[in-house]
């Protein structure tokens, strides 16, 4: 017998660099980024129901902010509900209940990492049968970063965030801490994204030039990260708390950069690092010691 319910945990992203290398005619933007999983999760539960019906409840959200009715998670099932034979389509539905608390308009990805895991545990719970790829396909008609999400693996991300190549990272790199600072102000993606000023052609690097840096500078503890965010100077300008964040990270001698199109910032800390000791924070600022899963 197939479960008739199931739990989920979304994990967050980080973008250990993100470049853009052009635009398409659709306006979509080509990049290169490295896509790691961190262990700052939404959890979502899923309750199989057979009258076609989909529906969220909210029972933690701590966000800040009120979630749209129809969020990427309800978006993601009616999408593959679409996809489910015309007969059994009147039948299956879900209720879906959801513990919100990755940030948004931080660059976390969290709305996509629920449409990515509403896709795969419906995939079980309706018996779709779907591969990893046909989900991708429907994923990335939600957001650009739900392809990432749905194979489950750190990755090198390229096109408009549709070619995914899970990487394993070196052990001195999987094992370090990553602290991520939210600041309550957000940037809008479109926004940055559609900037005059954004830097779009940035020179393709390749995944053994990231190799590379990973096994010469990640093991010495180098905290400098590979390549840079291109979308980081045009936030920078519209979100002044993320200048205040990568400050925040300068004044204790960490490199803080910015993760997708912000406002969250990150640093690789050194296993020394004594969260207890860090300076304060403004209130409602977001702080989380992160490990890569
Ligand atoms: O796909 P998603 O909804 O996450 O993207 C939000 C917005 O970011 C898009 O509407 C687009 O303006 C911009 N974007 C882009 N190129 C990408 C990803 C997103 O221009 N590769």
């Amino acid at each position: 017998m197939p479960p008739n319910t199931i739990t989920r945990q979304a994990p967050a992203k980080l973008n250990l660099f993100l470049h853009i290398n052009g635009r398409r005619a659709d306006g979509y933007h080509l990049l290169q980024s490295v896509f790691v999983r961190i262990n700052w999760f939404d959890t979502l539960h899923f309750e199989l129901t057979t009258d076609g019906r989909i529906t969220r409840t909210d029972t933690i959200n701590q966000t800040g902010k009120p979630l749209p009715d129809i969020d990427l998670a309800v978006r993601a099932a009616m999408a593959l509900q679409a996809k489910i034979d015309l007969t059994l389509r009147g039948n299956l539905g879900v209720k879906i209940t959801l513990e919100k608390r990755i940030p948004s308009e931080a660059g976390m990805g969290g709305g996509s990492s629920d449409a990515a895991t509403t896709l795969l545990a419906l995939n079980d719970l309706w018996q779709t049968g779907l591969s990893v790829e046909q989900l991708a396909a429907i994923g990335v008609t939600l957001g650009a970063d739900v392809p990432f999400f749905l194979y489950q693996q750190h990755a090198w991300v390229q096109g408009i965030g549709e070619q995914i190549t899970p990487i394993r990272l070196p052990a001195a790199l999987a094992k370090s801490r990553f602290l991520v600072v939210k600041p309550p102000s957000g940037a809008s993606t479109p926004a940055v994204f559609s900037s005059p000023d954004l830097e779009r052609s940035t020179k393709t690097a390749t995944i053994e030039g990231f190799a590379a840096w990973t096994e010469t500078t990640a093991l010495q503890q180098h905290l400098e990260l590979f390549g840079r965010n291109d979308l980081q100077p045009v936030a920078l300008k519209m979100c002044p708390d993320i200048a205040k964040a990568l400050a925040w990270f300068d004044s204790q001698g960490l490199f803080g950069r910015m993760t997708g199109s912000g406002s969250a910032v990150f640093a690789q800390v050194p296993d020394s690092y004594d969260l207890n000791a860090a300076p304060s924070l403004p209130a409602g600022w977001l702080l989380k010691l992160c490990s890569l899963i």
